[in-house]
């Protein structure tokens, strides 16, 4: 028995409600009586992933100015641009949560507990190769669940989430090049395969 596919019926409101919905509680800003989200979690989970990005910004620029500059101009060269472009995403972020009518959690006390990603200091490139890919890892993966969160509840942050997650999946992947590169036996014991030189 075949069933016929069910016409979605369209849910729009007529103008009428539509502006005296806007009216509603003006104060709010952005956020509107048709938000879906959990305003409180959805903050949360922002100030998280704030910290995440604020202490890899820490990370990348310790890293850079640690790794020897003849030894490797371009590695300190890729260090220093995913220090900005986390700090880019710092303050999308930062702007996301003062639009839900939120504040941006700066504080140092603390930053490093609130973080999902870790400062680890490393003593050689390598291992600092392989630390930013491990967070980068980590990222990449606290992205997708606060993504799958929120769902179609709050299209905006969603977005963000998902063009934040873009650039972290270009940011491990290019360590995972490096690491081949500068450290095939480090790649290997993390499970990555050895690609030839080239
Ligand atoms: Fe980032
Ligand atoms: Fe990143």
């Amino acid at each position: 028995m075949t069933h016929a596919p069910k016409t979605q019926e369209l849910q729009l409101s007529d103008i009428p409600t539509l502006r005296q919905r806007g009216r509603q509680h003006a104060e709010k800003g952005a956020v509107t009586p048709s938000y879906a989200a959990d305003r409180g979690t959805v903050l949360r989970l922002l100030n998280e992933a704030l910290a995440t990005e604020l202490v890899c910004v820490l990370r990348y620029r310790r890293h850079y100015y640690m790794v020897d500059g003849l030894r490797g101009e371009a590695i300190k060269d890729e260090f220093m641009a995913h220090s900005l472009e986390e700090q880019g995403h710092a303050d999308e972020l930062a702007q996301r949560i003062v639009q839900l009518d939120g504040a941006p959690n700066f504080d140092p006390k603390g930053l490093a507990e609130r973080s999902h990603a870790e400062y680890v200091e490393c003593g050689t490139v390598d291992q600092m190769i392989l630390e930013n890919l491990v967070a980068e890892r980590i990222a990449i993966e606290s992205y997708k669940e606060m993504i799958a969160y929120i769902g179609a509840r709050d299209p905006t942050t969603r977005r963000l989430l998902e063009s934040i997650l873009a650039k972290e999946e270009e940011h491990a992947d290019d360590l995972s090049t490096m690491l081949r590169k500068t450290a095939p036996v480090a790649a290997q014991r993390v499970d990555l395969p050895v690609r030839a030189a080239g």
